[in-house]
């Protein structure tokens, strides 16, 4: 029996090692296909994705010899972890290992909107040299308001204190005396107090059934005209006609999106729109990110299959024999 199926393409040093001690079989489209992984799955005792493969309870039914789902990256949306943890199946994931990328992106699309650099590249690429028209703003005595503090908004937030922003946070699961907010010397506010004062708004809410459409045209119309928005997290968390709306009606004044609520996404109006930059989910893709991730979904896949705890286990779902 193979041991280890990869639904995506994942590649590296790490699984070259796996391949040594397992019987790996990498297909990197497979996730297209979603009849065909079915049918294989229970061949294997472990899968591993990133996020494009939709893991549902309908597949977990079909993997009756999989004892662990490793997700490179953070995410689990993808998943069915509550289906795979009724079917005995651990799932980890590498919640860490990837957030210093995603956190230096945000900080990259805070610049590119306050100094307008995609379009004064554009422009000049193409033989202009339009000094005052690319007048922009500095990201410093500004306020940045996270949304959702979890270590991606915290890792954001302190890079952005070196450009000497001020910190709000929102996030109803976090205390006020959060030692990694205290070290931000941010403030817990509610959403609707931040959404007014901040200049940056910077979604890192996961994709859950509470978060879809969080932000909508009422919570754009909080924000100040002259702020922008920016969105590395999940596209579901933004209704995207509602950001149009704001952005065309400028009560805010531009946005930055690596994530969108169908990826890759039809092309739309916001592809249109000069004060918008659309990336395609390339946060976490740096060489040092990748290299981190693959190296922990491979190694807690292979510490299973060998009946060993996961270092980056998602629930309280172990197998017993992972404990002997
Ligand atoms: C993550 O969740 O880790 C990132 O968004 C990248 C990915 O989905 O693979």
């Amino acid at each position: 029996m193979p041991d280890i199926l990869i639904s995506e393409n994942i590649q590296g040093v790490a699984v070259d090692a796996l391949r040594e001690r397992f019987d790996v079989v990498i297909l990197p489209d497979l996730w297209k296909d979603p009849a065909r992984l079915k049918a294989q799955i229970g061949l294997f005792r472990a899968l591993i994705v990133r996020n494009q493969t939709q893991v549902t309870a309908e597949l977990i039914a079909a993997a009756s010899n999989v004892a662990v789902i490793g997700r490179a990256g953070a995410g689990l949306d993808n998943i069915d972890v509550k289906a795979a943890q009724r079917a005995g199946i651990v799932v980890t994931s590498t919640p860490d290992q990837n957030a210093i990328s995603v956190a230096e992106l945000c900080i990259g699309m805070m610049l590119l909107l306050a100094r307008h650099l995609t379009n004064a590249h554009a422009n000049t690429r193409a033989g202009q040299w339009n000094r005052h028209q690319y007048m922009g703003n500095e990201l410093y005595g500004k306020t940045l308001g996270i949304v959702g503090a979890g270590r991606i908004g915290f890792l954001t937030a302190k890079r952005a204190q070196a450009f000497g922003m001020k910190i709000l946070a929102y996030d109803p699961f976090v205390s006020p005396d959060n030692i990694l907010l205290s070290e931000l010397n941010a403030s817990l506010v509610d959403i609707d107090e931040l959404l007014e004062r901040s200049d940056v708004v910077s979604s890192h809410l996961p994709a859950t059934p509470d978060t879809g459409h969080f932000f909508n045209a009422a919570r754009f119309s909080r924000m100040k005209r002259s702020a922008f928005f920016i969105n590395a997290s999940r596209g579901s968390v933004v209704c995207e006609p509602d950001l149009v709306a704001a952005l065309q009606e400028k009560k805010i004044a531009g946005a930055a999106l690596d994530v969108r609520s169908v990826e890759p996404p039809q092309t739309g109006q916001l592809e249109t729109m000069e004060n918008v930059i659309l990336l395609p989910h390339i946060a976490a893709f740096t060489h040092e990110a990748q290299q981190r991730v693959t190296t922990a979904v491979c190694q807690d896949v292979a510490r299973v299959l060998n009946g060993q705890p996961p270092h980056n286990a998602v629930g309280a779902a172990i197998p017993e024999q992972t404990f002997q």
